[in-house]
């Protein structure tokens, strides 16, 4: 029988309008496996599926690898579907950085390899945080809705960038871009991490604190933690002041929306930027300082041909018996994406 590549990434297809040239390379790339294996693999294309629906196990029949969107990989599903529960799914190649939509704990007692793609899709994320800061210190949301209904300007002016304190959660690969992006204002750097980069911080002039500490202290907070929880809870945000800017270009989860919104609505502090869905209808968003977009920090060209070649690049390597480079390792029951080298 023959071995299934599942293919559930929604933008895997996408036409590239800025980098032509490298168009359909993944596609190329999981044609050639199916090509050269003596029929022995199959890849099913399955882009148009919405990754917000939740997955059933009759889609993982005589699946081996899947490169997965968004969508949800619980313990339920996993046992089910992974192979040593007796179903046939042995690799999740996310594509993308973030693993949260996926059980690591579980993908692992099943038996399921979880791979991601760092660094793919780092730049644009920096560039897309770097104007969400903008935009909330701006308040160009509010300022559009008036100015495009024909009215004058409405509330506080604008809040300045330059010189100000800048606190960044997480210095990663974003984290440390966004700093690069952000140069020109020449804000002082503080920035917490549970792994701190020491050399990068003595190069760059950051001083790293502890996360209460950052978020007394900065004008402009921006997370970029590869965590899978929230980290910033109505206790963070109550010590934060009237004039800070939050901005969570990571995951939605991280922040406690709930206590960032009131604390917006209630001038606590100054707005807040997520790049994720606003789910929740009973807190309406009409006439606040808060920007939401779809999760579209890496959604351009560059992004994308990230994303579809090292998430790609995992499925072949692990279709011919090579140990991927990117595996989600448990480590002390948290899980991180480590850069392994493929031995
Ligand atoms: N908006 C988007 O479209 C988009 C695109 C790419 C990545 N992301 C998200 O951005 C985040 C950062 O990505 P990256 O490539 O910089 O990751 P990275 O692995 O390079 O860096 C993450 C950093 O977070 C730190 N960290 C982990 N848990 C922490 C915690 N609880 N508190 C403080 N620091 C913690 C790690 O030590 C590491 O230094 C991820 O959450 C990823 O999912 C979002």
């Amino acid at each position: 029988m023959s071995k299934k590549v599942l293919v559930l990434a929604t933008s895997f297809l996408d036409s590239l309008v800025s980098h032509p040239a490298k168009e359909g390379q993944a596609k190329k790339m999981l044609d050639e496996l199916a090509e050269n294996s003596n029929g022995e693999i199959e890849i099913i294309y399955r882009c148009e599926r919405n990754p917000e629906e939740p997955l059933r196990v009759e889609e993982f029949e005589n699946i081996t690898a899947v490169i997965a969107d968004l969508e949800k990989y619980d313990r339920k599903l996993l046992s089910q579907v992974g192979v040593k529960a007796g179903g046939s799914l042995e690799l999740i190649a996310r594509y993308g950085i973030g693993y949260s939509s996926v059980d690591i704990k579980a993908a692992t007692d099943y038996g399921v390899m979880v791979t991601n793609c760092p660094g793919c899709n780092a730049l644009p994320t920096a560039e897309w945080t770097h104007s969400t800061i903008l935009d909330v210190a701006g308040r160009r949301i509010s300022l559009y809705r008036t100015a495009s209904q024909g009215k004058p300007k409405e509330g506080p002016s604008r809040l300045d960038i330059s010189g100000k304190t800048l606190g960044i959660i997480g210095t990663g690969l974003i984290g440390k871009l966004v700093l690069k992006l952000m140069k020109g204002y020449e804000t002082k750097v503080i920035a917490y991490d549970l792994y701190p980069d020491k050399n990068w911080a003595n190069e760059n002039n950051v001083e790293y604190i502890n996360m209460n500490e950052l978020c007394q202290t900065a004008d402009i907070i921006t997370l970029h933690a590869a965590a899978t929880e929230t980290i910033i809870t109505r206790e963070q945000i109550d010590l934060m002041k009237q004039t800070t800017i939050l901005v969570n270009c990571a995951r939605g989860i991280l922040v406690d929306y709930q206590a960032a919104y009131n604390a917006v609505k209630e001038r606590k502090i100054w707005g807040y930027g997520v790049d994720e869905i606003w789910q929740d209808k009973s807190l309406p968003l009409e006439g606040l300082n808060i920007i939401v977009s779809s999760h579209v920090g890496s959604d351009t060209d560059k992004g994308k041909i990230g994303m579809q070649i090292m998430s790609t690049q995992a499925v072949v390597d692990f279709m011919k018996g090579k140990t991927p480079q990117y595996i989600v390792r448990l480590l002390q029951n948290k899980e991180l994406g480590k850069k392994e080298e493929a031995k």
